[in-house]
């Protein structure tokens, strides 16, 4: 038998063709491809594949005989992934993946197949691409108590956000190119709606917190609402939008969210631009450390892939997470902190409507602190008009939101975003 772990690769996309040529080059000197699976083999992916067994179907790189370690990069939360990650921990071969989507729905299973049998299942590149955080709060971390940890998790919304604001790009052409450089989902609507980011958040909060992974605690809004106008006025407010997620210990649980958040110019945050990605995480005794990388596309994530495949050869594998899902707790806070908000709306150019909107601004207890009202082009009926609020909590501001949202006759295209802190 080859003293080195033998791997079986389901999905040859942007990743798996990218692992495939490094493997095959000997980037990690104790590990060997040996067999592959993709829906078509006869495909061109400029990886010369001949020495490799291409095998009819994923599930049959769980049974081969040859293969010790199977890395999954096919993708999706069910259907033939989740199949063949579970043949192989059952048959006790360590799986690597990618596959964010899968982990936060099928936590407590695979953390059971894993951890019951101590089978490895490794999925640094499930988060953040490149960036090594899953190592970061596990290993280097180790002994802290993490008490908050926010970011910016998805490189397509990255790009998109970026791109508007620096190449005056449309929400919909900047999405085109951040899926022709291989940074989006095959379905983008996972990156824009924030679930890309809301599921990378879930894994991370299980590691750091101990929470079990449960979309439904992950409070989640896209980006789709954000228009260029939105980008603009945020510059006037020396301003960025950045979609970031946040979990942070609150009273007896932690508060997660992912959302669209102006963010100052001057923080770290801002400087994170197109496809990378960034985590902060503050806790005790370290103070806190901030990383950055790129997160999105095939060679950041096909590195996260092969250090996984490298960990594994040197012996270094670990189970799911260090307890099972049903250990850990599932005490999670739905109580936002109370932050300022960015509110933007379209005021029907007459009489009183501004005098209405600061009136249910101020029934709510909601206070101004700066107002920005565009003027009219000829033949518009609204103007633009943007508040950026005091602290307020969440209740009161969507209880104003809901009641502007009824004044239609005076203003319409409401939304709100709220502002990142300045010592987030
Ligand atoms: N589609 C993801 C993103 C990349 O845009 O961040 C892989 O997680």
């Amino acid at each position: 038998m080859s003293d080195k772990i033998r791997i079986g690769l389901a999905g040859l996309g942007t990743v798996g063709a990218t692992v495939a040529a490094r493997l095959l080059q000997g980037a990690v000197p104790r590990a060997e491809l040996v067999a592959v699976s993709a829906r078509d083999a006869k495909k061109d992916r400029g990886v010369d594949l001949s020495t490799v067994d291409f095998v009819a179907t994923p599930l049959d790189l769980a049974s081969h005989d040859e293969v010790d370690v199977v890395v999954e990069l096919i993708g999706g939360e069910n259907g033939i992934a989740l199949e063949l990650v579970e043949a192989a921990l059952e048959k006790g071969k360590p799986v690597v993946t990618a596959n964010k989507a899968m982990l936060a729905k099928h936590a407590a299973r695979l953390s059971d197949l894993s951890v019951g049998g101590d089978v490895p299942l490794a999925f640094e590149a499930a988060v953040a691409g490149g960036i090594p955080v899953i190592k970061t709060v596990r290993e280097g971390l180790a002994g802290n108590d993490i008490h908050r940890l926010c970011g910016i998790l998805n490189g397509t919304c990255n790009y998109i956000l970026s791109q508007m604001a620096a190449a005056g790009l449309s929400f919909e052409e900047a999405l085109k190119e951040a899926q022709e450089k291989g940074f989006a989902e095959a379905d983008p609507s996972l990156d824009v709606s924030g679930m890309d980011a809301g599921q990378k958040l879930a894994i991370l909060s299980a590691l750091a917190f101990g929470v079990a992974p449960d979309m439904d605690n992950i409070s989640v809004t896209g980006i789709e609402a954000i228009t260029a106008a939105d980008i603009a006025f945020a510059a006037e407010f020396d301003s960025v939008i950045r979609l970031v997620g946040l979990a942070e210990r609150s009273g007896n649980g932690v508060y997660h969210s992912v959302e669209p958040v102006l963010v100052k110019k001057a923080h770290p945050l801002a400087q994170v631009v197109n496809e990378l990605n960034a985590v902060s995480i503050s806790a005790v005794p370290l103070g806190g450390v901030m990383l950055q990388g790129p997160g999105a596309g095939g060679g950041a994530t096909a590195s996260a892939v092969l250090a996984d495949i490298s960990d594994i050869a040197s012996g270094f594998g670990r189970p799911l997470f260090d307890s099972t899902v049903a250990a850990m707790t599932e005490s999670a806070s739905s109580n936002a902190p109370a932050r300022e908000f960015y509110i933007r709306l379209a005021l029907a150019d007459q009489p009183g409507s501004m005098a209405k909107a600061t009136q249910i601004l101020a029934e709510n207890g909601v206070s101004i602190e700066e107002v920005v009202q565009r003027s009219s082009e000829a033949g518009d009926s609204h103007l633009p008009v943007v508040f950026i609020t005091h602290q307020a909590e969440s209740a009161a501001l969507e209880t104003a939101l809901a009641a502007l949202e009824q004044q239609s006759e005076i203003c319409n295209a409401v939304l709100a975003l709220p502002v990142f802190a300045e010592e987030d």
